[in-house]
Formats: structure tokens, C-alpha cells, sequence
């Protein structure tokens, strides 16, 4: 099968991210991913575009503040970007906070946040179509 693609640009605000979030759901679900693995890669984009909103344009705003949701299935893998164009907020671990990097790590088999340029948070989840009867991956 060929690889199957979604990229989203949305203002980087709060109410953008339900709607990313959901159409990330309808774009796992309409290539017959793992409903397991749809919760965790939900959750892990949910989690990085939320750091995107909140973090990403505190220090320095932005005229356009956007965020970018991209994804690539390919091969039965699924491979998940959330960009922005903010800054990289170094902090010291703050009481009740600083769960979502925990949270992406612990659900996304592969994680790295690469802030050269923004902010890119890039997942990889392994293994994710669903098994048809007949063992072969759709
Ligand atoms: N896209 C981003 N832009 C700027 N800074 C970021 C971004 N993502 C994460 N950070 C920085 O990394 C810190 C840790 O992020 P993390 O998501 O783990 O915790 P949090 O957002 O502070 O709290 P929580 O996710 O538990 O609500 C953030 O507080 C922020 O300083
Ligand atoms: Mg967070």
C-alpha cells in the first residue's frame, strides 16, 4: 500500500487543538490503525501541540503564531511531527507540571525535539495497522 499523508497548519491557539486532534483520529482510523494505538498517538500529539499553544510563542510572539501537524503512515508505521516556530522554553521542573515530554516518551516507540529552528517534536510509532484475518497487514 501506498504511503498515506496529513499536514495541517492551524493559528497556535487553544481552540485549534481539539480540531487537530480529531482529524488526526479520522486520518488513523480511515487507515484501519490499531484503536490502541490511535489513544497513544492522540494523546502524544495532543500533548506536543498543547506545548506548542502554551510555550512555543510566550518568550517571543509571533505576528502568525501557527503550529503544524503532520503525519506520514507508511509501511504500517506511523511517523508524527508538531512543529512550530517559537522558542524552546528551557526550565527547571516546575510542582504539578511537566508531564507531556514524560507522557510522549512513554507512548511514542521513538521520540527527539529538535528546537534549531522552533520547536519540532517528532514521533515514530511502530507497528501500528491493524492485523487482518489472514495475518497480512492492510
Ligand atoms: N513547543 C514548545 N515550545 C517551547 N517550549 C516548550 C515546548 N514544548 C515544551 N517546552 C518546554 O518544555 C517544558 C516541559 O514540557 P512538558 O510538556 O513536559 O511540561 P509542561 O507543558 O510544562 O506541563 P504539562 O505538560 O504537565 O502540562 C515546558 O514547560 C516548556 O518550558
Ligand atoms: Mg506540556
Amino acid at each position: 500500500m501506498r504511503a498515506s499523508e496529513l499536514r495541517l497548519f492551524q493559528e497556535a491557539r487553544t481552540q485549534s487543538v481539539a480540531p487537530l486532534r480529531h482529524a488526526l483520529s479520522g486520518f488513523c482510523e480511515a487507515l484501519s490503525i490499531k484503536d490502541e494505538a490511535i489513544d497513544d498517538i492522540v494523546t502524544a500529539a495532543g500533548e506536543a501541540l498543547a506545548n506548542a499553544v502554551e510555550h512555543a510563542y510566550a518568550e517571543r510572539p509571533a505576528h502568525l503564531p501557527t503550529i503544524e501537524l503532520h503525519a506520514l503512515f507508511d509501511s504500517g508505521d506511523l511517523a508524527l511531527e508538531v512543529v512550530d516556530c517559537g522558542k524552546f522554553v528551557e526550565r527547571d521542573p516546575r510542582p504539578w507540571r511537566g508531564f507531556g515530554l514524560r507522557i510522549m516518551r512513554a507512548v511514542a516507540q521513538q521520540m527527539t525535539v529538535d528546537t534549531s529552528d522552533g520547536t519540532r517534536v517528532r514521533l515514530h510509532f511502530s507497528g501500528v495497522a491493524r492485523k487482518v484475518n489472514d495475518g497480512q497487514q492492510l
